[in-house]
């Protein structure tokens, strides 16, 4: 038995912010953003919420997927800029949509977050616990980055996007690799509220995203092409035998970087990160439901999802469209 992805959404915030915005906010350019990462702009929330968000783009995924909402028996929002510390997004998410019957939580994996989530996903279904799941990465970045740190606020963009998944006889995922290495965690985080209990009167500052970029980057072009070798070997496919590479959108000379290493054309390595930057954890399911939205997917395509982030966390996926 596969898992296959039945239907996909997308949802991003009304609000446009370019970069000669930023520039009237931080000191930078809309040359240097463009050359160093290939962000011209994102979308901002200004009523939008990451519930709200996350909660469109299920709705589109469950209509492209035929599907009502109180079929779903598995919903994971995969978040890190949840709008409560509880109840979960997912919770929330399920009352909007009236799932009633999910089992409904969130995972925090960051950029990594949607493959996490199919990870899971993948499991259940094929253990046969559950014959169905809607997964929906969800992000309001802009809540969480420090609007004064030029280094981080020009990179991240708000948005959703989600997927069905269902069991399937035939075409769906291949395979998967996936990994962390907490050791790092210390190159990209974001502190929690300091604790003001009696006995501590934490200190600190509000949780503002902080990132090594360069480490980032380095791990990223080093690690993005060893685990889908890997996840491609399990399928017992060549890179020559990829329709679409879809990554994470965090900086276009990444995605060129990857490319080189497994000697691909970048025509295969669709892109969005111009037009919404890097929404973590919902940047890969608002690339695959834009492309399935514009009709760039067909029958028997393979495609390569892979993703890598805070944790540090990684993971690629190969799936049969
Ligand atoms: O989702 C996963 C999370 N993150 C990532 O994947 C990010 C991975 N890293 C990157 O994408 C890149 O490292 C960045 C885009 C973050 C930075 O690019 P870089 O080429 O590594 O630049 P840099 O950090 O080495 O900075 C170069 C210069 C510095 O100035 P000096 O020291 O050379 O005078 C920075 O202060 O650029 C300066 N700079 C800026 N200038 C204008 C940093 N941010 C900006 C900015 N505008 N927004």
């Amino acid at each position: 038995m596969k898992v296959r992805i039945t239907g996909t959404g997308w949802e991003l915030p009304e609000y446009e912010a370019d970069n000669n915005y930023l520039s009237t906010i931080v000191e930078t350019s809309d040359e240097w953003i463009t050359e160093r990462t290939g962000i011209r702009k994102r979308h901002l929330v200004k009523d939008e919420t990451t519930t709200s968000l996350a909660a469109g783009a299920a709705k589109k995924a469950l209509l492209n997927a035929g599907m009502k909402a109180e079929e779903i028996q598995l919903l994971i929002v995969a978040t890190i800029s949840s709008d409560t510390e509880t109840p979960s997004t997912a919770c929330q998410v399920q009352a909007l949509l009236g799932a009633a019957h999910a089992v409904a939580f969130d995972i925090n994996a960051a950029c990594s977050g949607f493959l996490y989530a199919v990870h899971i996903a993948e499991a259940f279904i094929k253990s046969g616990m559950y014959e169905n799941a809607l997964l929906i990465g969800a992000e309001t970045l802009s809540k969480l980055v420090d609007w004064t740190d030029r280094g981080t606020c020009v990179l991240f963009g708000d948005g959703a996007g989600a997927a069905v998944l269902t069991a399937s006889e035939s075409q769906g995922i291949l395979s998967q690799s996936i990994g962390s290495n907490g050791s790092k965690w210390e190159v990209l985080s974001c502190a929690g509220r300091p604790n003001q209990n009696p006995l501590c009167q934490g200190e600190g500052t509000p949780g503002y995203l902080r990132m090594d970029g360069q480490e980032v980057f380095k791990f990223a072009v080093k690690t993005v092409p060893i685990c889908i070798e890997d996840a491609l070997k399990k399928a017992g496919l060549s890179p020559d035998e990829v329709t679409y590479f879809l990554l994470h959108q965090a900086n276009r000379r990444i995605i060129q970087s990857v490319a080189k290493r497994l000697k691909q054309p970048e025509e295969r390595f669709p892109m969005n990160i111009d037009q919404c930057a890097n929404t973590s954890a919902a940047s890969l399911p608002i690339l695959l439901a834009q492309m399935n939205e514009q009709g760039r997917l067909h029958p028997g395509d393979r495609l390569v999802l892979s993703g890598f982030g805070a944790g540090l966390t990684w993971g690629a996926c190969v799936l049969e469209w």
